[in-house]
C-alpha cells in the first residue's frame, strides 16, 4: 500500500494515558498495554496498528472482547460500543530475541532495547502508531535481576523494587505528552558514566551514558559533547532542557545513527564510544554532531513534533541545521560549510537526479523508513538555512521563538514553521512553499555583461530544475554576492534594485532575492570589469552555471574573502582539468596536465598563510562521485584513471614541497580533539595521499602506520596502503586485524578500508570479507562497512565491465533482506542510478534489480526502492 500526504485524516480517538507493562523474556516478552481513551468524533469502531504481535486478550472497561476484535496482518479493529471514554487493555506476546529487523523491541549484545521511529511501536503493541497521537506514558519493566541490572524508560523513575523468582521491576513516568515513536525501553547489564549539568534555570540535570562495561573508558567525549550541546542550545536559541535526567544508551546493533527518544536516547555505539587510539577525528566530530543532533531534537521534534510522516523534514531539516550550526561554532564555520556542501553534492544531488528523487516533503511512500534520506535531512537543512539567510540571525531567532510559543506540545506541519518565520518578521514567505513540493536540484544560470561606457555590470539570472519539470514553480533563491577588482579589492556595491539588500555592517556583500524564472540585477559605478563572487557560503542548494575563465577563477581563489568561493574556484579549476582528461580517455597515453593549473596548484601547496584545514580541502581533488555527477553517462574507468593521473602528476611536480610539508606536520604530540590539531592531521594526511601515489614513498605510510599513537594517523596511513598492491599492504592489514579484532568499531574500519580499496582485486577481496569469520549479517555497522562502502565508494569494483560486481551486490541484498529489510533497502541505492551508465552496464544493473524483484517474500522496503527505480 502506498500512503499519500493528501489522505491525511485527523484521529477519531485520543489516547490520553498509556500504562505499559513489560515482562521481559528473550523469546516471550509479555506486553500489557492499558490505554485511557476518549472519542473525538462519534464512532463505534477503532483501528489500531499492530504487526507481528501475538494477541492474547483485549478488554474494554474490564470486559473481555477478544473474540469480537478483527485481527489482520496490519492491525486490528476494536468495537467500542459507542463509548465516549473508556479503558482498553491489550495483552500481547513478542520475541525480542528473534527480531533481526531491529525495529520494535529487540536484543543487542544480550541487552534489550527499542527503536520505534518511524513505525516500530506497532511491533511492540497495538496502538495509533502515528505522530499526531500524543499521550502520557507510564512504563513498568519487570525482568530477571541476574542479566538485567539496569531497567530504563522515558521520563522519571517513580518506583522500583524486588519481586519473587530473582526478578525486579522499575516504573518510569514521562511527564510530557509524546507520540509513541519517542517511546523507549532499555534493559540489561550496563555500566554508567555520569556527570551533571546546571541548566539556565538553576536545575541540576543528571546526565548518564550507559554502555557495556568494557566500554566505560570511552564515554568522556560523548559526555562533554552533550554538555556543550546543552550550553549551546541555551545560548543560541534560549532552549533549556526540561526533565531532571538525560540518558544515552549505546548499542552495537542499530539501523541508523541514533534516536531522540524522550529523555532516553538510544545510540549506535559508533556515535558514542571514543578514545584517541580507537577513534579518528572524523569519529570524534561525528559523535559531537550526533549527540548534539539528538539533544536538539528535544525541542525540535519532541516538544514540537510532526503531524504525520510527510512532515519529517520539519524536525529533521531543522535539527540538522541546528547541529550544523553547533559544529560550526565548536570547530570552524568555514570548514564545516565546505564539508557539508561536499556531502550534499556527493550524496543528495545524485539522489535528487535519480528515480528515487523526491521533494523534501515527499508526497507518498510505501515504506516510511525509505524516506530518511539525504533529501529530507540535508536538503531539508539547506532549506531551513534559506530562512536563516533571508531573515538574518535575529529574524530567524524571532521566528523560532514564535514557533515554540505557538506550537509547544503540538504535532504540526512545515507550513506552521514557515508561518512562524513569516509572521515573526512581518514578511511574506509563501513562495518558500515551492522548495517543499518540487524534487530535483535547481539550476541557476548566470550571464554577466559589463558596459564600459555606462560603467554598469548586469547579471542575468535564470532558474530551472535539472529534472526538466514542465510546470516548474519558481523558487525564492537567496544569492549572496560580491564584486572584486582585478587587484583583489572588494568593491562597494551600488545598485537601485529593490531585490538587492546590502548587509548593514558592510557594503561589500549583497543578498539578491532571486525569485522569478528570469531576473537581472544591475550594479552602477563599476569602473572596470570586475570579478563576480556568487553564492557565497553556498547560499542556496543549487547547481550554478556561470562561465568564468580559468584566470578569473584563479584570482578568486586567491582574493575572495569568502572561503567557500575560494575553495569552489579551485575545485572548478581541478574539475575542468579532470574533465579534459576524461574526454580524451581514448588517447590517455598523451595525457598532460595544463601548466596554468599546475602553477595555481603549486602556489597553493606553498602557501603558508592559509588555514591548514582549508588548505587540506583545497588540495583535495573533487571526489569520484562528484566528478561522475558532471556526466550524463558516467564512464567509471575514465573518471578513475583521470583523477588518478592528475593526482600522480601533482604529486610528482611538487615532490619537494610535499616532503617538506609532511615532515613539518608529522610531529607527534599527545592527541587532542581541537580544531588546530585536527587541521594539522588532515593536511598531513593529504600530503601522505599525494606522496603514496609514488612508489618510492609508500614506505612513509608504513612508517606512519608503525609509529602512530592515535587512530586518525594509523587509519590514514593504512588507507593509503590499502590502495596499493604491495607486501606492505598485506602486512599492515594483518597487524591491524591482530591488534583490533576484539573491538567491533575498529574492526569495522578494517572491513571498510578493504571494501573501498581501488586494488585490482577489490571485488575478490570483498567476496572474501563477507565470508570472514567476523562478518555478521545481523550487525548493520558491519554490513554497511562492507556492502555499503563497496556500493557507494568502490567505483571500479562495483562497475566492473563483466557485471560481477552487480551480481555480487544483488545476491547480498537478497540475503540481507530476509534479516533486516531496512538495511537491505539502503544497499539497493547504487543500482538506482543505472540510467547514468553505458548501455551494457545499464542492462546488467537492471538485471540485478529484476533479480532482486523476482524474490518471493521481498520486504516492502526493498520492493519500493527496486520497483520505483525501474519504473521510469
Ligand atoms: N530520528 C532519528 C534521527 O534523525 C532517526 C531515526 C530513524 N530511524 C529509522 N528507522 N527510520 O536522529
Ligand atoms: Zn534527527
Amino acid at each position: 500500500v502506498e500512503h499519500f500526504l493528501s489522505d491525511y485524516q485527523p484521529l477519531s480517538f485520543a489516547i490520553d494515558d498509556v500504562f505499559l507493562t513489560f515482562e521481559l523474556q528473550p523469546t516471550a516478552t509479555l506486553v500489557s498495554n492499558k490505554m485511557q481513551m476518549r472519542a473525538l468524533q462519534a464512532a463505534t469502531q477503532l483501528w489500531l496498528d499492530g504487526e507481528q504481535l501475538e494477541l492474547l486478550s483485549v478488554e474494554l472497561d474490564g470486559e473481555d472482547i477478544t473474540a469480537s476484535c478483527e485481527v489482520s496482518e496490519a492491525g486490528m479493529s476494536v468495537p467500542t460500543a459507542g463509548k465516549k471514554e473508556f479503558v482498553l487493555l491489550i495483552r500481547t506476546r513478542i520475541s525480542p530475541q528473534d527480531n533481526t529487523a531491529l525495529e520494535g523491541l529487540y536484543r543487542s549484545s544480550g541487552n534489550y532495547c527499542t527503536q520505534c521511529e518511524a513505525e516500530g511501536f506497532r511491533k511492540i503493541t497495538y496502538f495509533f502508531d502515528r505522530p499526531d497521537c500524543l499521550s502520557l506514558f507510564t512504563t513498568k519493566i519487570i525482568a530477571d535481576k541476574s542479566a538485567n541490572a539496569v531497567l530504563l524508560s522515558n521520563g522519571n523513575l517513580i518506583d522500583s523494587g524486588d519481586l519473587d523468582g530473582n526478578r525486579h521491576f522499575a516504573v518510569w513516568q514521562d511527564p510530557f505528552k509524546k507520540p509513541c515513536y519517542l517511546f523507549a525501553l532499555v534493559a540489561g547489564d550496563l555500566a554508567c558514566h555520569q556527570d551533571r549539568f546546571i541548566a539556565a534555570d538553576g536545575r541540576e540535570i543528571d546526565l548518564r551514558i550507559y554502555v557495556e562495561p568494557k566500554n566505560i573508558d570511552k564515554c568522556e567525549h560523548a559526555m562533554q559533547s552533550l554538555i556543550r550541546s546543552m550550553q549551546w542550545d541555551e545560548q543560541r536559541f534560549g532552549l533549556v532542557y526540561d526533565l531532571d535526567i538525560y540518558m544515552i544508551v549505546a548499542v552495537d546493533d542499530f539501523n541508523m545513527g541514533a534516536m531522540e527518544n524522550k529523555g532516553l536516547n538510544v545510540f549506535n555505539s559508533k556515535f558514542v564510544l571514543a578514545k584517541p587510539d580507537t577513534a579518528t577525528d572524523v569519529d570524534y566530530e561525528g559523535i559531537e554532531a550526533v549527540i548534539a543532533h539528538e539533544y536538539f531534537h528535544n525541542w525540535t521534534g519532541n516538544r514540537v513534533t510532526c503531524r504525520d510522516w510527510f512532515q519529517l523534514t520539519l524536525k529533521e531539516g531543522l535539527t540538522v541545521f541546528r547541529d550544523q550550526e553547533f559544529t560550526a561554532d565548536m570547530l570552524s564555520p568555514a570548514v564545516k560549510r565546505i564539508e557539508d556542501v561536499k556531502a550534499l553534492r556527493n550524496n543528495q544531488f545524485p539522489e535528487d537526479a535519480g528515480p528515487m528523487s523526491h521533494p523534501i516533503q515527499p508526497q507518498s511512500y510505501i515504506e516510511m523508513n525509505n524516506f530518511y534520506t539525504m533529501t529530507v535531512y540535508e536538503k531539508g537543512a539547506e532549506v531551513v538555512r534559506l530562512y536563516h539567510t533571508l531573515l538574518g540571525e535575529q529574524g530567524f531567532r524571532q521566528g523560532m521563538d514564535l514557533y515554540f510559543q505557538r506550537h509547544d506540545g503540538d504535532a504540526v506541519t512545515v507550513q506552521d514553521f514557515r508561518n512562524a518565520m513569516a509572521d515573526a518578521n512581518h514578511v511574506d514567505l509563501s513562495q518558500m512553499h515551492n522548495w517543499y513540493i518540487q524534487s530535483g536540484t535547481p539550476v541557476v544560470s548566470v550571464e554577466s555583461h559589463y558596459n564600459a561606457s555606462e560603467q554598469t555590470l548586469t547579471l542575468n539570472f535564470r532558474q530551472r530544475l535539472n529534472t526538466g519539470n514542465e510546470d516548474f514553480k519558481p523558487l525564492l533563491i537567496p544569492v549572496r554576492l560580491a564584486l572584486f577588482d582585478h587587484s583583489g579589492q572588494a568593491l562597494v556595491l551600488k545598485s537601485k534594485d529593490p531585490q538587492l539588500k546590502l548587509y548593514a555592517d558592510q557594503n561589500h556583500e549583497g543578498l539578491f532575492e532571486f525569485n522569478k524564472p528570469q531576473q537581472s540585477l544591475t550594479f552602477t559605478e563599476v569602473s572596470a570589469q570586475p570579478l563576480v563572487s556568487l553564492f557565497r557560503g553556498f547560499s542556496a542548494p543549487v547547481i550554478v552555471e556561470f562561465d568564468q575563465s580559468n584566470q578569473e577563477l584563479a584570482l578568486l581563489a586567491q582574493c575572495d574573502t569568502d572561503s567557500f568561493v575560494c575553495w569552489e574556484s579551485i575545485q572548478t579549476l581541478a574539475l575542468r582539468e579532470i574533465k579534459r582528461l576524461v574526454d580524451s580517455y581514448a588517447e590517455k597515453t598523451n595525457w598532460m596536465v595544463s601548466e596554468a593549473f599546475t602553477n595555481a596548484f603549486s602556489a597553493l601547496v606553498k602557501d603558508e598563510k592559509m588555514d591548514k584545514a582549508l588548505k587540506a580541502l583545497a588540495l583535495s581533488l573533487p571526489d569520484l562521485t562528484y566528478i561522475g555527477e558532471q556526466y550524463e553517462v558516467i564512464n567509471p574507468d575514465a573518471i578513475y584513471h583521470a583523477r588518478k593521473f592528475l593526482q600522480q602528476q601533482l604529486a610528482q611536480q611538487n615532490i619537494e614541497q610535499w616532503l617538506k610539508l609532511y615532515s613539518e606536520l608529522n610531529q607527534s604530540t599527545e592527541y587532542r580533539y581541537h580544531k588546530d590539531d585536527i587541521a594539522q592531521r588532515k593536511l598531513k594526511t593529504v600530503c601522505l595521499q599525494y606522496l603514496t601515489q609514488l612508489d618510492d614513498y609508500i614506505e612513509l605510510a608504513e612508517a606512519q602506520f608503525d609509529h602512530a599513537d592515535n587512530m586518525t594517523d594509523a587509519l590514514a596511513s593504512l588507507q593509503c596502503l590499502s590502495h596499493t598492491d604491495t607486501a606492505a599492504r598485506k602486512r599492515a592489514l594483518g597487524d591491524f586485524y591482530d591488534k583490533w579484532q576484539d573491538d567491533t568499531l575498529v574492526l569495522d574500519k578494517w572491513f571498510a578500508l578493504q571494501a573501498a580499496s581501488h586494488h585490482i582485486h577489490a571485488l575478490e577481496h570483498v567476496k572474501q570479507l563477507v565470508e570472514h569469520k567476523d562478518f555478521v549479517y545481523t550487525n548493520p555497522n558491519r554490513v554497511r562497512s562492507v556492502l555499503g562502502v563497496f556500493g557507494r565508494l568502490n567505483l571500479l569494483g562495483l562497475h566492473r565491465a563483466d557485471g560481477k560486481g552487480y551480481q555480487f551486490l544483488a545476491e547480498q541484498v537478497i540475503k540481507l533482506d530476509a534479516l533486516n529489510p531496512q538495511v537491505a533497502a539502503r544497499m539497493v541505492g547504487p543500482f538506482t542510478h543505472w540510467q547514468r551508465y553505458d548501455g551494457q552496464r545499464q542492462q546488467m544493473m537492471k538485471q540485478a534489480l529484476e533479480m532482486i524483484l523476482a524474490q518471493e517474500s521481498l520486504s516492502k522496503d526493498v520492493y519500493e526502492i527496486a520497483s520505483k527505480s525501474l519504473r521510469v
